[in-house]
């Protein structure tokens, strides 16, 4: 049985419509249950939705051959995954944001809140800039609201968040999109339907799977 790991959340819902472009993966996960596992009628496929932060962990130890994740939690994860597909879908980036300034002047940054510590010591060490990193696990637009922080390093899709709570983006630091990564062993043991599924999906976006999901989550 092939066990896929999907990361809940924005890419669970844009990967549930891309199966939809499929003919063997249809109609397997339903979102609107409280189920976790969705197994197909032969038994030859799971899908697992698990917290995007721990798909790479289950990848890693063999519990999911495949596992399907945005690239920036990739970037953050201690152990390196074997990526083998851009999904080119659920497109978004991480900036360095906080509140509007002078216009075109970035402020000085001293703190940055983050749920990205990884991305964010990276990027400023790549500046050459000395900044006190405080991780946080979600809503990070608050920080530098409330005074915690004077900057941000968070992802950004619509923009809303971040325009919502009166902050602006200073500096782009990367684009992400969803991944799909394989375990090393699976992929020796399992490769024909890795392989299999791989080239379904790949062509559910070639068949515009990935255009179509944009436009429906907007
Ligand atoms: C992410 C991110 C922003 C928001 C950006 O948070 O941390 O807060 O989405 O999306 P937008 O540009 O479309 O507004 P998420 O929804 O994952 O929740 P969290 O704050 O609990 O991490």
């Amino acid at each position: 049985m092939l066990k896929i790991a999907v990361a809940k959340g924005r890419i669970a819902e844009k990967v549930s419509e891309l199966l939809l472009y499929t003919s063997d993966y249809r109609d397997i996960i339903d979102l609107n249950s409280r189920k976790l596992v969705f197994v197909d009628k032969n038994k030859e496929i799971v899908f697992f939705l698990a917290k995007p932060s721990d798909v790479p962990v289950y990848v890693g130890s063999g519990a999911a051959d495949i596992g399907i994740v945005g690239k920036d939690v990739l970037m953050e994860a201690k152990d390196s995954a074997y990526e083998i597909m851009d999904l080119k879908t659920c497109r978004c980036r991480i900036v360095l944001a906080g509140p509007s300034g002078k216009s075109g002047v970035r402020p000085i940054v001293r703190k940055v809140a983050t749920k990205y510590p990884r991305i964010a010591s990276e990027y400023f060490n790549r500046k050459s800039e000395s900044v006190e990193i405080i991780k946080l696990d979600g809503s990070i637009e608050l920080a530098p609201i409330v005074g915690l922080s004077d900057a941000i390093v968070d992802i950004v899709e619509t923009g809303n968040t971040l325009r919502e709570n009166g902050l602006v983006v200073y500096e782009n630091i990367c684009d992400i999109t969803a991944r799909m990564i394989v375990n090393r062993v699976s992929y020796k043991m399992k490769n024909k339907s890795i392989n299999i599924f791989a080239s379904a999906v790949s062509e559910a976006i070639e068949g515009g799977g990935a255009n179509a999901q944009s436009a429906v989550m907007g």
